[in-house]
């Protein structure tokens, strides 16, 4: 089969990496792709919220099936654009896209069908912003309505940090017209976990576990980024934990859309805090993350391109994968400043030291400059490696870190390493 893989990070050369060692696969294309992913396939230029010329490229490549990495293609509609000219795709419609599309749609969504989350107020003036702080406050969550990029949430500790931010949103400073309605959440205080499941509308996958690092610094300190790193452990969530999860929100949420009148088909993300009172929803995203793929397929075994396959057919045989014992860690290598300003193009070197340790480099933020291979971007590379416990894996995937340099290469010392109570 000839597979086409939408995007151009880490996770998307993490996926791409995965189904081109699958035996079911002869080719995978990726657009726009990255330095990476060109190394190991063919990419191709396109614009990812284009949904009518990513089904056209589709067609004229005579690909079986697509995967789309991240959200941006998803709001913008190309599921419905491919199904409507009959192509396999992995990835939820439009509609049921505005679980991540807009947080006021997913907090309405979660109230809706009791699915279990923070308290919150949905704003648009400051009047209301103060109102709301006082009485959810004076420490709460500020989230940016529509899509950021991962810069719509600030997390804040007084009342006058609310408002400031608040406002800072409001204004569309912040995050432009993506911040003009935001939510004002509690604050909840517990451990966070990825919990991601693949499902064809009928049928449910459930991946195993894994943890992201969201803040820039060690000991969660500094603003939050796309992620820092994340590991892959079954101990991060006990089997009941899990069950309990399916039950008390996957489930609801997937029969909640069709109530809605929609079928949400394709990788639905839980983002979740375990709190004293059981876990709470804190976000849904509507595909795979980003950096939890990496440490997640790198531990999936089987073939992962028949697996995407007959997700797109929508007749879902989880069957043909399983999952390899042990632990995984992605450990993301970012530039001087991320996820602030940063310079671009500088030499990166010892990837091909890092690999003979046995570590994968999946490619993020790369491209070559003068026949080299430089920075472009501020996640730049997830070293990623495995091992029979958490703590091997840890210090296999650090031990590939160090082989790398770049100037400027900033990445953080504790992923995994965050306590589990
Ligand atoms: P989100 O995009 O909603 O996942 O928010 C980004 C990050 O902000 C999350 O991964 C959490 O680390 C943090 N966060 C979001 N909402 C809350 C909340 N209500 N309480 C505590 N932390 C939160
Ligand atoms: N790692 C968080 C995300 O992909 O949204």
């Amino acid at each position: 089969m000839k597979a086409f893989v939408l995007g151009a990070g880490g996770r998307e050369h993490a996926i791409a990496w995965r189904l081109s060692q699958s035996p079911s696969i002869e080719r995978v294309y990726a657009a726009p792709g990255n330095a990476g992913l060109a190394f190991d396939l063919s990419c191709i230029p396109a614009d990812l919220t284009a949904p009518q010329e990513l089904a056209a490229l589709a067609e004229t490549l005579d690909v079986d099936f697509t995967i789309v990495g991240p959200e941006a293609p998803l709001v913008a509609g190309v599921v419905d654009a491919f199904e409507a000219r009959g192509l396999p795709i992995v990835g939820p419609c439009r509609f049921a896209a505005q679980l991540e599309g807009s947080k006021v749609f997913a907090k309405d969504f979660f109230q809706k069908y009791g699915i279990p989350t923070a308290r919150s107020r949905t704003v648009d003036s400051t009047d209301q912003l103060a109102a709301a702080v006082d009485e959810i406050g004076p420490a709460v969550a500020l989230k940016a309505d529509g899509l950021a990029a991962g810069k719509g949430v600030i997390l804040a500790h007084s009342r006058a940090e609310a408002l400031d931010a608040g406002r800072l949103l409001l204004s569309g400073e912040a995050v432009g017209e993506a911040g003009r309605r935001i939510l004002v959440e509690e604050l909840l205080v517990g451990r966070e976990v990825s919990f991601i499941v693949l499902t064809d509308g009928k049928r449910l996958f459930e991946l195993r576990p894994t943890q992201d690092h969201k803040a820039a610094y060690d000991g969660d300190q500094g603003p939050n980024t796309g992620g820092m790193g994340a590991y892959c452990d079954d101990s991060i969530l006990d089997p009941d934990l899990r069950q309990a999860i399916v039950d008390t929100i996957i489930q609801p949420a997937l029969d909640g859309m069709k109530s809605e009148g929609s079928v949400f088909r394709g990788f639905l993300y839980a983002g979740l805090m375990i709190t004293a009172d059981g876990p709470k929803t804190l976000e849904f995203n509507v595909r795979l993350g980003d950096p939890e793929t990496q440490p997640l397929l790198y531990r999936l075994d089987g073939d992962f391109g028949e697996l995407m396959a007959s997700a797109a057919r929508r007749s879902l045989d989880a069957s043909v994968v399983s999952w390899k014992p042990g632990a995984t860690t992605c450990v993301v290598m970012a530039s001087e400043g991320y996820p602030g300003a940063y310079p671009k193009g500088r030499p990166i070197s010892g990837i091909g030291d890092a690999e003979a340790t046995g570590a994968k480099v999946f490619h993020a933020g790369t491209a070559f400059r003068k026949g080299r291979l430089a920075t472009s971007g501020g996640r730049v590379l997830g070293v990623t490696a495995g091992g029979d416990t958490l703590e091997a894996s840890l210090q296999a995937a650090y031990a590939a870190v160090e082989c790398i340099s770049f100037e400027g290469a900033h990445y953080r010392r504790d992923i995994g390493r965050r306590p589990r109570a």
